[in-house]
């Protein structure tokens, strides 16, 4: 079998942890999926940049657009980020052209998602984006494979890393928010703009992602509706302890009557409660599905290691031949998210 010959675009936290994965378990990729998973080329802003890693055995272009061109990439894995721009264009370049597309980019796939993965299928080629979800934890890939049969009723949890470290991190150690935010962007967890992070934008991304898959919707952002921590104090953090509560950016997604509902905002919790414990980048998802009941899935929500991780479950299904669809089921397949307007269209 001949290697999966990936590409990255993007070399900074994510993408460097993925260059870092493969160097470091190429021997376990290839004895788990029977294929080598080879990096033949790579793409940043600027070249001369020390990464801390070794890029010298790959191919450098100065246009990340000109990986979809290489007759010899099979996969490219789109790390740079932004909803538009040249992430959007790599994509549907790479898509248009018959190669597999991996990306860790929530804002592209909220707002492009279901045009993108119309254009995968078209080319018969894989898109995917576990690390856009929730960090290292597999959730996409318990919701379209293991929950597959199940009906979903209600998927909720804590899908930002960054806010929940500066809520753990304000209540712990009274630090001040900026403070807080600037660690955590030190920590390579904010977004290249931390308002999407403490704006509850990013989480709300990754729930309109989360909703679209489980209940076979397009995908409805613009439906979300979004509150944020920015707002809140530290003495609103320690008035909660003190009652014996927590404050989580907690998201919530169900099918109504009237459709789709779907929320992210800033909640108060029993600081006992399995939500309430969760600390610093620490994400969690439950799933409600008909048949199986609850299932709570919990791990580290953003970082270097955690996306490479979701990334390269990615680039690990694709070296074994597994096509699921972006969503779960095709894409063309996808109801409007509002049952009302759906049986008026
Ligand atoms: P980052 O550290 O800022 O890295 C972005 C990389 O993309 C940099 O290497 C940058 O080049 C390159 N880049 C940006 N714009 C470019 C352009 N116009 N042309 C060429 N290269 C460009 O970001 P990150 O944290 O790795 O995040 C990347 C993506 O993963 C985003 O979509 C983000 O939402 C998503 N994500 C991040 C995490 C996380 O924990 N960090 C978790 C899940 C998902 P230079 O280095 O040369 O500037
Ligand atoms: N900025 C995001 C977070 C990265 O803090 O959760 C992971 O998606």
């Amino acid at each position: 079998t001949h290697p999966l010959r990936i590409a990255i675009a993007g070399l900074g936290t994510v993408g460097t942890g993925v260059v870092r994965m493969v160097q470091t378990h190429g021997d376990k990729m290839l004895a788990r999926a029977g294929r080598e998973v080879q990096i033949v080329a790579v793409s940043a802003r600027s070249k001369g940049k020390d990464r801390g890693v070794n890029l010298d055995a790959y191919a450098w272009e100065d246009d990340p657009v000109a990986l979809a061109r290489r007759t010899d990439v099979d996969l490219v894995v789109e790390v740079m980020g932004g909803e538009d721009g040249p992430a959007k264009a790599l994509t549907e370049a790479a898509l248009s052209s018959g190669k597999h597309v991996v990306t860790a980019n929530k804002a592209m796939m909220a707002l492009h998602g279901q045009p993108l993965a119309l254009l995968a299928e078209e080319h018969g080629v894989a898109l995917r984006y576990e690390a856009a979800v929730a960090g290292g934890i597999p959730i996409m890939k318990a919701l379209t494979e293991g929950l597959a049969g199940n009906g979903i009723q209600r998927v909720m949890g804590v899908m930002n890393g960054t806010c929940n470290y500066i809520l753990t991190q304000m209540e712990e150690t009274g630090a001040d928010y900026e403070d807080v935010l600037a660690a955590a962007q030190n920590l390579g967890y904010a977004e290249a703009d931390p308002a999407f992070d403490v704006g509850g934008i990013d989480a709300a991304h990754k729930l309109a992602l989360l909703a679209a898959t489980a209940f076979g919707t397009r995908v409805d952002f613009a439906g979300v509706t979004i509150e944020g921590i920015e707002h809140i104090s530290l003495t609103d953090i320690t008035q909660a302890r003190e009652l014996g509560y927590k404050v989580k950016l907690l998201g919530v997604a169900r099918m109504t009557d009237e459709g789709l509902e779907q929320r992210m905002q800033p909640v108060l919790v029993p600081a006992r409660s399995t939500i309430g414990q969760l600390d610093g980048v620490t994400n969690m998802v439950v799933v409600e599905g008909d048949f199986v009941g609850q299932t709570v899935y919990t791990g580290p929500g953003a970082g270097e290691g955690p996306t490479a991780s979701a990334i390269m479950g990615d680039v690990m299904d694709i070296a074994r031949g597994l096509r699921i669809p972006a969503f779960g089921q095709p894409a063309n397949t996808l109801v409007a998210a509002n049952r009302a307007a759906s049986a008026g269209a």
